[in-house]
């Protein structure tokens, strides 16, 4: 059996996204089919557009999203249908090296679903990190389903699917912020607000936001941070210097993705102290960095690629701690849209004024 539902394709690049009736096959062995009830809009969706990432046209945009199984595969005892369900881009094989050795949460060789969904005249799709969910329903690999509590809003759970959990990730995986530490984010965007939220929740004493933008600044507040740094007034590695005893912080998490912002994170972290590279640079892009100081400043220069995260152990404890009250991720929902929205929320974001638009269902 297949299913016919609406969906948003990107159909070629830089052309505005439609909305099309696709197919969608019953799961097979290691499948699930998810009825999609949120999916947020990320800045990777307009990256395949704009044929920023390859030219694979036409594209089911969409990623970063929380649903219920209808149904699964063959043999598939992981997820039952009916469970409430975070879909995640990297679903871990289990054998390679990294998995092998007990770090899942690096594994080397993640896995989507086999089927491939298509337009209704039978054009395969490729679905937007491995999900494409601005569609009613989508087929993915079970490991990509992460049950979670069903009291969440879907629209706030989806977003741990990408962005959110890259930030918090940033700081509670890799940067292992801890009690008591000062953290820096340079760059308040959905990702950098994010790791704001996680070094509060890891305990971090200073949370210092820095950012082009005002307003960026205002939100960077409400999400956690202790204090702010217009970097566009003055040098913010001064500015973080000076909040921090004139030492700078113990962990800066880079959430731009560019060589002179990472050299501010470089420069504004105290000696011994850790720098997160998870903002995503382009490939022209160099870093130059006396080799003395990369050497005599110690300490640890990481990337976080999707927050480190490891779905099965993140996404459950992150969904309790935001039913308690302690982590706020309706926060980042600045506005729910309808599923022929998507081109509009892409426009939006330009404007800077928006954490997350989330498509609901
Ligand atoms: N210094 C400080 N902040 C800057 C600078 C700069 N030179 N340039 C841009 N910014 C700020 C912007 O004002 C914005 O608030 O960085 C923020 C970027 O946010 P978004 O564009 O919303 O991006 P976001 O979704 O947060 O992702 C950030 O992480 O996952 C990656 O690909 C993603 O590289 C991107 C980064
Ligand atoms: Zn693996
Ligand atoms: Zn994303």
């Amino acid at each position: 059996m297949t299913h016919q539902v609406r969906a948003v394709v990107a159909r070629g690049k830089g052309a505005p996204v439609s909305l099309e009736t696709i197919i969608v096959p019953d799961p097979g062995p290691g499948e699930a089919l998810v009825k999609i009830e949120a999916c947020g809009v990320c800045h990777t969706d307009l990256h395949y557009r704009e044929g920023g990432i390859n030219d694979d046209f036409p594209f089911l945009l969409g990623h970063e999203a929380a649903g219920v199984v209808e149904s699964v595969g063959e043999g598939v005892t992981d997820v039952a249908p009916g469970d409430f369900v975070i879909l995640n881009w990297r679903a871990v094989c289990g054998q390679c090296r990294a998995c092998l050795r007990g770090r899942p949460q690096y594994c080397f060789n993640t896995h989507n679903a086999k089927q491939k969904m298509t337009l209704t005249d039978g054009t395969e799709l490729s679905p937007a990190l491995g999900i494409g969910a601005f569609a009613e329903k989508t087929l993915v690999a079970v490991g990509q389903c992460t049950k979670v509590d069903r009291a969440a809003s879907a629209a706030a759970a989806g977003l741990l699917g990408c962005g959110v959990m890259a930030g918090i990730g940033a700081a509670i995986n890799t940067g292992n912020v801890g009690r008591g530490d000062s953290v820096a984010v340079i760059g308040c965007g959905g990702v950098g607000d994010a790791a704001i939220a996680g070094a509060r929740l890891a305990g971090a004493a200073t949370v210092i936001a820095v950012d082009i933008d005002d307003r960026k600044l205002e939100t960077a507040k409400k999400v956690g941070a202790t204090h702010t740094v217009n970097s566009k007034q003055g040098d913010p590695v001064e500015a973080i210097r000076e909040l921090t005893g004139g030492f700078g912080a113990d962990v800066v998490i880079e959430a731009v993705g560019r060589p002179e912002t990472y050299k501010q994170a470089f420069y504004a972290r105290d000696l011994a102290g850790t720098v997160v590279l998870v903002g995503v640079p382009t490939p022209e892009m160099k870093l130059e960095l006396p080799l003395l100081d990369v050497f005599g400043r110690g300490g640890a220069l990481k990337s976080s690629w999707y927050g480190d995260c490891l779905p099965s152990r993140d996404f459950p404890m992150l969904i309790d701690l935001y039913l308690q009250g302690r982590l706020d991720l309706d926060a980042f929902v600045t506005e729910t849209i309808a599923l022929d929205e998507v081109e509009k929320a892409f426009e939006r974001m330009h404007g800077g004024d928006v954490l997350r638009s989330v498509v609901v269902f």
